[in-house]
């Protein structure tokens, strides 16, 4: 099954990905989870990445689409994958209709004021790409490989409002695109993560 999670900064698409992708035993694509690991190799993708995601701003979208259709070629896609925060524009989800088969969107929907308090409060791995929150997590410590957890600068608060300004304008009208092309799931991501996870798997399976 190839599935896109949709979402605003902080919907909890990572969250979500990374235990649907384990239940379904599928990967979880992450292009920002790319993105940071291109810039931690500084990498010329990363130097370039770094200048746009730093600023709330979304990476050009020939680069992205150029990342994600050479990950989709691999051969852990072929029973299906999840695809966390890929597209975000219009055109990346044309480009992605050319190369990909997509057989369901789900879309977290979540108030902006809930994302700031969820965006402030995370903390990711770096290594694993695992994602918490402070007022859950009692160490600083990843529960998957051990390493350090730590806050992401984009995370800071002037950023996390022009990501999520970005989001309006630029990703939100994917919802209408696949609206559309009767693919979308809409799920109310203000929920547990437990209950929005169970119905996330109830409406991939139904
Ligand atoms: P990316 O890493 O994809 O960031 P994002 O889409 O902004 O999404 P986030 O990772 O911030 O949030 P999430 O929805 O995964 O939430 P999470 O599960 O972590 O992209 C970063 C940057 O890379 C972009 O700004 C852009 O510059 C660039 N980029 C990436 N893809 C691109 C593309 N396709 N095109 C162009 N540029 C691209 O949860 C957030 C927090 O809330 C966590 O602390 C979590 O523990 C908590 N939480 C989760 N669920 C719940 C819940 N149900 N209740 C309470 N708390 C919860």
């Amino acid at each position: 099954m190839n599935v896109i999670f949709l979402g605003p900064p902080g919907a909890g698409k990572g969250t979500q990905a990374q235990q649907v992708c384990k239940e379904l035993n599928i990967p979880q694509i992450s292009t920002g989870d790319i993105l940071r690991r291109a810039i931690k190799e500084q990498t010329p993708t990363g130097i370039e990445a770094k200048r746009y995601i730093d600023q709330g701003q979304l990476v050009p979208d020939e680069v992205v689409i150029a990342i994600v259709k050479e990950r989709l070629a691999m051969d852990d896609c072929k029973n299906g994958y999840i695809l966390d925060g890929f597209p975000r524009t219009v055109p990346q989800a044309e480009a992605l209709a050319q190369f990909a088969d997509i057989d369901a969107v789900v879309e977290l929907d979540v108030p902006d004021d809930h994302l700031v308090q969820r965006l402030s409060g995370r903390r990711v791995c770096l290594n694993c790409g695992a994602t918490y929150h402070v007022s859950r997590k009692q160490d600083n410590v990843c529960d998957n490989c051990s390493h350090e957890l730590i806050q992401r600068d984009d995370d800071k608060p002037e950023t996390v409002l022009s990501r999520l300004e970005v989001y309006h304008k630029q990703t939100a009208p994917l919802v209408e695109f696949y609206q559309n092309r009767n693919v979308l799931k809409k799920i109310d991501g203000s929920q547990s993560v437990d209950a929005i996870f169970a119905q996330i798997l109830e409406s991939l399976r139904g």
